[in-house]
């Protein structure tokens, strides 16, 4: 067991195990450091840092590990403002900010100035051995300037036609991310609704039209469900929840408390009103809530900003009802262990599947 694949290959690595990138604080260089050094693949989520804190974040991987790791970004959306919308939203969510005894009520909303050219930057100037994206393609001109660089490129698809279309913009490797997996749904080419596949389905179908690697991702959170995807045809996998309660995870204490310590009837849910983007996340009062809300959300990443106050606050006080807590339908498996020993585990029981 644990031949090479097109996988390991591609990406200079032992196993095709890829930990997700996941933006917001969660991948540590000491975490992303450990997953590299452990065989698979450590990944920075960079998608919400200046290109000030990649560099850092890059150099402080650097310093820890000498395998590859990869850095992920989000494709920019075209932002659509409406102005009386966000007023509308932002009134609506003082109710929240006086929850949490914030005094300041309207948070200024910062000019979407595009950071991502200069992020892209820092990875090829850098010399990032990896680089992987969700919310939609590479522009024609980065990808060709990755290219050059000789970084392998990484696309998300939730559908096969995403797949497809990825395949064909030129990435090197696909995820295939089923309807399970925590965090933001990647979706670009279709309304987040239709793009509902599981993983299991996803990546058998992804598999057969495509002619480049696939990675599952989605709902896997130890060897049984590795084995499964290897079994399924994909060469690799990602996982994203089964890393959050790690121990070098930066998630916050109470969030990773919220995942290990499962209550009665707790479930996920994929939700816009954290961020005005679709995502998955243990259903709290927030979420509860703001379904009822009359109104429209703002779209990402407006409505990201309005509630930053809220969900840093939220952490802050330890107030769970009104924290932003992404993870996928498998959440309830997550260990808090170190990410060297869940590798390991990982990797010895995968391998024992194969054998019986
Ligand atoms: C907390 C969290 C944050 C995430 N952030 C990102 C991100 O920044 N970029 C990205 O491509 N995917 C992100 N994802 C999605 C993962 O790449 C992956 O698709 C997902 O974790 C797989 O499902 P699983 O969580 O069930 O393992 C995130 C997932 C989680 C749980």
């Amino acid at each position: 067991m644990w031949p090479e694949t097109e996988v390991t290959t591609k990406l200079g690595i032992r196993y095709p195990i890829i930990q997700a990138g996941m933006a917001g604080g969660v991948t540590t260089p000491e975490l992303v450091a450990a997953v590299s050094n452990a065989g698979g693949l450590g990944t920075l989520g960079a998608g919400y840092m200046s290109p000030e804190e990649m560099r850092k974040g890059i150099q402080e991987i650097r310093a820890l590990t000498t395998k590859p790791f990869a850095v992920n970004l989000f494709i920019p959306q075209p932002v659509v403002e409406n102005p009386k919308i966000i007023e509308e939203m932002n009134h609506h969510l003082d109710f929240y900010r006086q929850q949490l005894h914030l005094t300041k009520l309207s948070p200024e909303i910062p000019l979407f100035l595009d950071a991502f050219p200069r992020q892209i930057e820092v990875i090829l100037s850098e010399e990032v051995p990896v680089f992987s994206f969700t919310f939609g393609a590479l522009p024609q001109e980065i990808l060709n300037k990755m290219k050059n660089a000789e970084i392998t490129l990484i696309g998300t698809a939730t559908t096969v036609e995403e797949g497809v279309y990825l395949e064909k913009s030129g990435v090197d490797l696909i995820v295939a991310q089923g309807w399970e997996a925590g965090g933001h749904r990647g979706t670009f080419l279709s309304p987040v609704a239709e793009a509902n596949l599981g993983t299991m389905v996803l990546v058998p179908q992804l598999v057969n039209k495509v002619g480049i690697p696939v990675i599952g991702a989605g709902g896997i959170m130890d060897a049984r469900g590795i084995a499964a995807s290897l079994h399924l045809g994909a060469h690799g996998v990602q996982m994203g929840t089964a890393f959050l309660a790690c121990k070098e995870s930066g998630a916050h204490r109470t969030y990773k408390e919220a995942l290990l310590y499962r209550k009665k009837g707790e479930t996920t849910e994929i939700t816009s009103v954290f961020s005005g983007r679709a995502a998955r996340g243990v259903k709290n009062t927030f979420m509860a809530e703001m379904e009822d809300y009359p109104g429209q959300v703002p779209a990402y990443p407006i409505q990201h900003y309005l509630t930053a106050d809220i969900r840093s606050s939220a952490a802050r006080q330890e107030k769970i009802e009104y924290m932003s807590l992404w993870a996928g339908q498998g959440f309830s498996l997550c260990q808090e262990r170190t990410a060297r020993e869940l590798m390991k585990g990982w990797v010895q029981e995968t391998a024992q599947l194969f054998h019986t």
